[in-house]
């Protein structure tokens, strides 16, 4: 009896101390501070160059770091395997998070807001619709709008900015709605305008502030979609683009959609696709016009292909587009070096072990992309624009400007087709000199060149055709 006693009275405080151990190590949170309380480290975010915010720490800490920002708890991650982890391995775990007032004008039935069954379903709706087979038919389509537009930038200063979220918001029109009346798209155009100025101001429902307008008219923008659907219902024909696949689905039984969630991921879609791909258009311009020996290298691949296309009297198709290798790799490397969305936003939905550590329920959780894009045991000297780097293809998992898992781009092929139909075009016939001397980079929401990139255009001095 003795004996036993005596085991117990040392075995059971080890025993103990191991649990205590265990539990602590499992708690452990990430290294980091959590600044000031309440404020945290937002003001250190909002002044200190982002960049240098991100980069700071990661050297202190490690590539997996706490931090406290905009009132919310979070953990930065910047090795590639770990953002895999949040985005593909256990993307259960980590849910997409918006501000609600983003859902509200956007629509909370979008399918960025959503998890599960529902995400699923209607994910796969919006896939097909992006597929390189189902958009290979809106080349010619796509390049009329091209030949619309640049013929008005000739000899005239333009906001590139500007021009260019013109040009993608009538692409993300296309695959919106298909075909449509010139006054149909006016009309939602004008009251997306509307909506979009209310994206960035303050969350304020009152009358006369921004916001109130932003909701005003989407409000309007539901009624005028309703109709649409109304009168496709009626003539017996969804439609094209991605509004008559919705249609078509909520026919179906098991698809069965609403006219609100339709709505919304109408709304969704058209958010999604125009100022990523405007912002990233217009860094385009800027690195090609900062790079004179890459601009006439796509030039020459350019008119290799023009030339071919005058030879067989024809437009570009979309085998045309699969032949541009090297002003793909413009593409990509701008998407490198721009990374215009700099990091992804997700929330974990449990208390998660993560690495060794413990992420509590209700963290943000904050993939850093742009310090990925940007790290130089990836991309040999980062900050260099040098499209020849995807020559080889990048080391898995560092070069996600589309992202992985459930939540990727399904607009990413779109996206691509519509730069590389409008860079033929613009760098056979075109040239462009940047106006004023504003080097930098304004956020407006994503960051792009200063003023929106101001640049004269003129007729390009020996066109070839
Ligand atoms: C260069 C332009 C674009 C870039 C850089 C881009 C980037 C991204 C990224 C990074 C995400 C994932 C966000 C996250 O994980 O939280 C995303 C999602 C999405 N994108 Fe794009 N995108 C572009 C253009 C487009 C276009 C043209 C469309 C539509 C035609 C589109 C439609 C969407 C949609 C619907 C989602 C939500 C997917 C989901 O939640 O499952 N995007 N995009």
């Amino acid at each position: 009896m003795i004996p036993l006693l005596l085991s117990c009275f040392l075995v059971l405080p080890l025993v103990l101390l191991s649990l205590q151990w265990h539990h602590s190590k499992a708690k452990r949170l990430p290294p980091g501070s959590m600044g000031w309380p309440y404020i945290g480290e937002t003001l250190k975010l909002y002044t200190e160059n982002p960049n240098s915010f991100f980069s700071s720490r990661r050297k202190r800490y490690g590539d997996i770091f706490k931090t406290h920002i905009l009132g919310c708890p979070c953990v930065m991650i910047s090795s590639p395997e770990a953002a895999r982890i949040v985005l593909v391995t256990m993307a259960h775990l980590f849910k997409p998070t918006y501000p609600t007032s983003k859902e509200r004008m956007i629509g909370p039935e979008a399918l960025f807001f959503h998890q599960g069954a529902y995400h699923s379903r209607l994910k796969k709706l919006v896939q097909a619709s992006f597929l390189p087979s189902a958009i290979k038919g809106s080349v010619s389509e796509i390049e009329g709008n091209v030949l619309r537009f640049l013929p008005t930038w000739k000899d005239t200063t333009i906001n590139t900015l500007q021009e260019m979220k013109r040009y993608a918001f009538d692409v993300a029109m296309i695959s919106a709605f298909g075909e449509m009346k010139e006054l149909e798209m006016e009309g939602i155009k004008h009251l997306y305008q509307c909506l979009e100025k209310g994206y960035n101001s303050m969350p304020l429902d009152l009358p006369g502030t921004p916001f109130h307008k932003a909701m005003k008219a989407r409000k309007q923008l539901n009624e005028t979609l309703r109709t649409m659907m109304e009168q496709r219902r009626r003539s017996g024909k969804q439609g094209g683009g991605l509004l008559g696949v919705l249609l078509g689905a909520s026919d179906e039984k098991l698809n069965q959609l609403t006219d609100s969630q339709i709505a919304d991921n109408i709304i969704g879609l058209i958010f999604a696709a125009h100022d990523t791909t405007a912002s990233v258009l217009t860094w385009v311009l800027k690195y090609l016009h900062d790079n004179e020996d890459v601009l006439a290298a796509v030039t020459r691949e350019q008119e290799g292909i023009r030339l071919e296309l005058i030879e067989a009297n024809r437009r570009l198709t979309w085998d045309d587009t699969r032949r541009m290798p090297l002003t793909s790799r413009v593409i990509q490397e701008t998407l490198r070096t721009a990374s215009i969305l700099s990091f992804t936003f997700r929330e974990a939905v449990q208390d998660v072990e993560f690495e060794g550590y413990f992420i509590p329920k209700g963290w943000k959780v904050l993939p850093l992309f742009r310090t990925i894009h940007h790290c130089a045991d990836f991309f040999q000297q980062p900050e260099k624009f040098d499209p020849s780097r995807f020559e080889v293809p990048p080391r898995p998992n560092t070069y996600m400007p589309f992202r992985n898992g459930v939540h990727s781009c399904p607009g990413s092929e779109l996206a691509k087709l519509e730069m590389l139909i409008l860079l033929h075009h613009l760098s056979v016939n075109y040239r462009w000199q940047v106006v004023g001397d504003e080097d930098g980079i304004q956020y407006g929401p994503f960051p792009v060149p200063k003023q929106g990139l101001p640049i004269r255009v003129t007729q390009r001095k020996k066109p070839a055709f």
